[in-house]
């Protein structure tokens, strides 16, 4: 065997001791596993969840109305009608964005549990979130950071993440693109002993349930009603599970759950070639779609992120339309926010003109911007990469190609993704991990959760992949 071979043997080990959570507990069929009980075991309540937040001046971000922003998209209109856009400013987290939620339970779970030091293996953000919860609660702290490619080169953005990350005193291991992240990952935590503050931990999720619930105690208090429809930048798929989680525990259960990425299609994430051809490095479908149709992909056997289980819709917008709106967002607002909150900040521009002039749309968060963040740097780095930049009809765009700035804001649109095919991909992965190709009851209930689809339908997918015991 070689070194990776003996440390896979002890994967399950290292995470039992790193994460403090028994998976094997949960599983209850063939595929299938208890993901209340999983939630559930987190031990704190919501309650519980936002008082720890409000201890270390995480959460309670204002929610902004973007006034002007919607006079444009009513200017866009074809009907002239759009729905009033808000935007919650989850900048104003202490280290910029909707992710110390995420990493203060768990932060606050690993000091409670003894752990000495906290780990976490992103792309950045999250880094920063848990090197920041780390120095609150006095732990340290290691952010394992794939950035750069086989020649050592990284983009602006992921570089100033890492950066960030190390301004909070966090040890940043960097490494290139490729299978080694996890390895590196679990051998570290194996060698300290630190907890494994995963992005996909439960912890992580029921610190995002409190964004979803503030949304609509918001709503309820500045306008009288729940949002028509909250639009959530996507990658993981933890943004879009937490947030759903509490909008529908603040009884918002009518709110239209969206989720938007970036469109990255024909760009492989694991390839070292096309690493540095990308100008966003979260937030996009190459994280995207892979985590919503095989979410157990993840650095914890059983994932907490389940996006298909609240997505009622999920579109694409391209790079050049989320450049335009970082522009126009601190042009007309007078905000300048970073990449991944302007992903949905495009969605929504689109949506809101499908919606009457009543209907509130809210965007769910913003991100912190700084010198590498900014589009100036990234698109001089996608120039510097051979991709044309230009303004024109972000319709043309090919990514790793081109990046298409619109030239207009009535051409500004969003793509539906077909939520059955995304549906059916994920069923297709299910029973890919099947031993035998056989499922239980259990199993059909489980998938029908996961996919909210009826349970006949699933028994019907089921027969067409010839899955036995239904
Ligand atoms: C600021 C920001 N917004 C949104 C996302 C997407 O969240 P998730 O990966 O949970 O889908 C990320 C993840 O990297 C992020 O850093």
């Amino acid at each position: 065997m070689n070194k990776y071979e003996e440390l896979m043997v002890r994967k399950n080990e290292i995470v039992l001791k790193s994460v403090g959570i028994d998976f094997d507990k949960y599983e209850t069929g063939k595929l299938s596993f208890d993901y209340e009980r999983l939630m559930k075991d987190v031990g704190y309540t919501l309650e519980e969840v936002s008082e720890i937040q409000k201890d270390v001046g995480v959460g309670s971000t204002p929610l902004l109305e973007l006034r002007n922003i919607t006079k444009l998209a009513r200017k866009s209109s074809r009907t002239g009608k759009a729905a009033r856009i808000f935007v919650k400013d989850e900048s104003c987290n202490p280290s910029g964005s909707f992710k110390d939620r995420r990493a203060s339970i768990s932060v606050f779970d690993a000091m409670k549990r003894g752990y000495k030091g906290v780990g976490a293996a992103t792309s950045g953000n999250y880094g920063a979130a848990v090197a920041s919860q780390a120095n609150i609660r006095g732990l340290k702290c290691i952010i394992v950071n794939e950035c750069y490619d086989s020649k050592k080169i990284g983009q602006p953005e992921i570089l100033e993440k890492g950066r960030k990350c190390e301004g909070f005193g966090a040890e940043v291991v960097r490494l290139t693109v490729g299978p080694e992240l996890f390895y590196t990952y679990l051998k570290i935590l194996e060698d300290t002993g630190y907890y494994n503050a995963s992005l996909y931990s439960s912890y992580g999720v029921a610190g995002i349930e409190t964004l979803g619930y503030e949304i609509a105690e918001q709503c309820m208090k500045k306008l009288g009603k729940e949002p028509d429809a909250v639009v959530i930048t996507h990658a993981g798929g933890g943004n879009v599970t937490g947030t759903a989680r509490g909008l529908i525990k603040a009884g918002a259960v009518k709110t239209k759950i969206i989720g938007a990425s970036v469109d990255l299609s024909g760009l492989h994430m694991a390839s070292d070639i096309d690493f540095n051809k990308k100008s966003f490095t979260t937030g996009h479908t190459g994280f995207g779609i892979p985590f919503m149709t095989n979410p157990d992909r993840s650095d914890v056997p059983r994932s907490a992120a389940r996006p298909l289980r609240y997505l009622d819709r999920f579109v694409t917008t391209t790079q050049g339309e989320v450049f335009w709106m970082t522009e126009i967002l601190a042009q007309l607002e007078g905000l300048e926010r970073g990449p991944a909150g302007n992903t949905s900040l495009v969605a929504a521009f689109a949506i809101a003109q499908e919606y009457e002039d009543d209907a509130i749309i809210v965007v769910q968060e913003t991100e912190y911007t700084g010198a590498g963040k900014h589009l100036i740097p990234q698109l001089n780095f996608a120039k510097e990469n051979g991709i044309k930049v230009y303004v024109g009809d972000p319709k043309e765009q090919v990514p790793g190609k081109s990046i298409v700035i619109p030239s207009h804001p009535s051409i500004i649109s969003v793509t539906d993704i077909d939520m059955e095919g995304l549906k059916n991909s994920y069923i297709k992965n299910a029973i890919n991990k099947l031993t035998k190709n056989i499922v239980e009851q259990v199993d059909i209930e489980f998938l029908s959760l996961e996919t909210k689809m009826a349970k006949e339908k699933i028994v019907e997918i089921l027969k067409q992949h010839k899955v036995g015991g239904i």
